[in-house]
């Protein structure tokens, strides 16, 4: 195998490449990523000199680019994560998402097809998406594979365009690619931008913890190792051309999600659970933000025998500990550090 991962400096691309370089040390891993604020060299630090990882700055909007590193690699295997992936964000810059998610992807789903040509026996693409292209459901249901799309951010609406290409890809030219839909991600490395990164490292550091609305808002949550894992098995062991959903059985509030964290902080700081929750406060709500996602994981659990292997709560401890014990990680990202490294060792370079 020669596996081409798209976007591994951001939070899931690099938890796979730091499980899965080290442990197969006979396939090769090439690495594409622009590396956008979310995009951390510094995650990969434990792997950037095995002789199986190697990595390429490019930004995927640009289609010479992708083609020719594609060309360049000959993979086998295509993990396509790279995305702008902030809802927030999207709001303000929605571009931005197009470019990344939209046309990015029209790009990598060419340069696949062109430099595999009718060569695609032992080939895969595999397209990494989310559950929020499904839209949101209300107190009951869930999503499944087969549930009709309906995105109601800019970036779901980035997403769910993505997805249709690649379904299109597989259907119109015979590609041979696979899909994943997953629900909240959570566990190390992950920007702190994000929902339990920023509570945790408000938490720890004694900071008001900012709940959207009444922190009623529902979503499913899966550590990322997990993820992890459920990805490579599709892309080893389901059939080509279909779109598994994968979830981690953790439906939470927002507002479950922040006592979680604030729990996991009192036992870590041996504090009164109380004292961290005091400095939780309430604020007003993203516009159009979706109530509730939750996603049936029966078909990955029949076909593929998947399903996840850590409980929320021991995830969640786990993250914060994570956290707690990483801060020049933070501190990296936070002080833009990461961003001069970048600057420092890319310049001159493309994008
Ligand atoms: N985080 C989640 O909870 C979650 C859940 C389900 C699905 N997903 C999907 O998983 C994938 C990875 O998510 P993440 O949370 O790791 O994202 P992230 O924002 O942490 O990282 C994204 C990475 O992609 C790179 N990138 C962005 N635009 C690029 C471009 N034009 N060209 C090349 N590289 C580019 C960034 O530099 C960064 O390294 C995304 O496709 C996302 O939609 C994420």
């Amino acid at each position: 195998m020669r596996i081409l991962v798209t976007g591994g400096c951001g939070f899931i691309g690099a938890n796979f490449l730091l499980k899965y370089v080290p442990q197969l040390p006979d396939v090769q891993f090439l690495n594409l990523d622009a590396l956008t604020y979310a995009g951390n060299p510094l995650s990969l630090q434990s792997i950037a000199d095995r002789e199986n990882y190697d990595f390429a700055h490019i930004n995927l909007a640009n289609d010479l680019e992708v083609t020719n590193a594609v060309e360049g690699f000959q993979p086998t295997h295509i993990v396509h994560f790279a995305a702008e992936t902030h809802v927030d964000r999207s709001i303000k810059y929605p571009r931005d998402f197009l470019n990344s998610n939209v046309i990015g992807t029209f790009n990598l789903l060419e340069a696949a097809r062109q430099v595999w040509g009718d060569n695609l026996s032992d080939k895969v693409f595999h397209h990494v998406s989310t559950d929020e292209v499904y839209g949101e459901l209300g107190e009951t249901g869930m999503f499944e594979e087969t549930t009709p799309y309906s995105p109601n951010s800019p970036y779901s609406a980035s997403k769910a365009s993505s997805d249709h290409m690649v379904r299109a890809w597989n259907h119109t030219y015979g590609l041979p690619t696979k899909i994943t839909n997953c629900s909240n991600n959570y566990g190390p490395y992950q920007f702190p931008e994000k929902l339990i990164p920023v509570m945790s490292l408000n938490a720890l550091a004694g900071k008001p913890l900012p709940v959207y609305g009444k922190g009623e808002n529902i979503r499913d949550w899966l550590f990322v190792g997990d993820h992890a894992e459920a990805i490579f098995r599709v892309m080893t062991d389901g059939p080509v051309g279909e779109t598994f959903n994968i979830g981690g059985n953790a439906e939470r509030t927002n507002l479950q999600v922040v006592h979680g964290i604030c729990q996991a902080v009192a036992e870590i700081s041996n504090q009164p659970v109380e004292k961290i929750q005091d400095q939780i406060t309430f604020v007003t709500d993203r516009p159009g933000h979706d109530f509730r996602y939750a996603i049936d994981t029966t078909k990955i659990k029949n076909e593929l025998g998947w399903q996840p292997s850590q409980s929320f709560e021991e995830g969640l401890h786990q993250t914060v500990k994570w956290y707690s014990e990483n801060p020049n990680w933070i501190e990296a990202v936070k002080s833009g550090e990461y961003l001069k490294w970048i600057n420092e060792h890319y310049q001159g370079e493309s994008n």
